[in-house]
């Protein structure tokens, strides 16, 4: 099977190249400087050179604040690009897997977004990642859309941010009032790769089990970590940023479980591994 990633230097293409290479006889990572993919004649002149048989597409805008005062990069990006990728994995009859994002939902529900529950995006980023949801159905038969959430791995991520922020100050104040579940990029490549040697198209929640707010990450990034830094837990009225963020987004891997192949561990289990193998690890769980 010859795998191509878009977004190849982000956090998820790091997991796919350190941890997929065994399932593929050939992956391809790129960059947006090897292909952008808002550039159609780039993205059929690179298809044609490798052929995919699957085509992971992770490459994205992702900055969430920054899409509120860039939404033309944002959708250009996340929706554009994305018809662009779809059009390609149709003409050369590749399968195409979609990264999307809990941030589809609005965060009204008390309990866990199921692949069969409304969007109500709040965001530009959330916007135009479901728009390219909608673009790629339409174009690409052979489609997974795996929605997920939180994303850690290799790379700039929340765990690195508050372990940097914890060496330089005493106390860290952190949202307490939104919900969510953090995701290790390497379990978020394991479920992927069992996916895509299926046939089984469709729409896919793919988040580690389990749920907390930004706070209790923050507390057992800490104490995993073994730092000793106080945190308080604040509201979002308390840190406002460009872009709303839902206040519940949780999503329940109910089509894996309908699968029978829902097998994502506890955020905390891989949390302590993720800060083993990056050599932050201090405690025992
Ligand atoms: N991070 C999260 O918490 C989270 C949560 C839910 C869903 N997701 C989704 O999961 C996927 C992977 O996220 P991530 O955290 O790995 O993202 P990331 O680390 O921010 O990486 C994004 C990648 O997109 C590439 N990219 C940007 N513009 C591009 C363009 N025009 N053409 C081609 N590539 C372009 C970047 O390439 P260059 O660096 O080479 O420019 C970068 O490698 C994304 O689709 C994201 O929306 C992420």
């Amino acid at each position: 099977m010859k795998i191509m990633v878009t977004g190849g230097s982000g956090q998820l293409g790091r997991a796919f190249a350190s941890h997929a290479e065994s399932f593929a006889d050939q992956m391809v990572l790129l960059s947006s400087s090897d292909m952008n993919v808002t550039i159609p004649h780039q993205v059929n002149s690179i298809f044609s050179q490798i052929r995919p048989d699957v085509v992971i597409h992770a490459g994205a805008y992702t900055k969430v604040d920054a899409a509120e005062t860039a939404p033309q990069e944002a959708f250009k990006i996340n929706v554009i690009g994305t018809r662009n990728i779809a059009v390609a994995c149709l003409n050369y009859n590749s399968k195409m897997v979609y990264l999307s994002s809990d941030y589809v939902f609005d965060g009204q529900q008390t309990r866990p977004y199921t692949e069969f529950d409304r969007t109500n995006p709040l965001n530009v980023y959330g916007s135009s990642k479901w728009e390219g949801e909608i673009i790629a159905a339409r174009i690409c038969p052979k489609l997974f859309i795996i929605r997920t959430s939180w994303l850690y791995g290799d790379g700039h991520n929340f765990v690195r941010t508050i372990l940097k922020l914890a060496q330089e100050r005493e106390f860290l104040a952190i949202v307490n009032d939104q919900t969510g579940t953090p995701t290790y990029t390497v379990d978020l490549v394991q479920g992927i790769m069992s996916l895509i040697a299926t046939d089984g198209y469709g729409t896919y929640h793919m988040s580690n089990s389990g749920y907390c707010t930004w706070y209790d990450f923050a507390t057992e990034i800490l104490r995993l970590a073994g730092r000793p830094t106080i945190v308080h837990p604040i509201t979002s009225d308390e840190y406002v940023t460009a872009a709303k963020r839902p206040r519940y987004s949780v999503l329940r891997n109910y089509m894996l479980e309908l699968s029978g192949l829902d097998n994502f561990r506890y955020w905390q289990e891989a949390l302590a591994e993720y800060l083993k193998h990056s050599g932050m690890f201090a405690g025992d769980v």
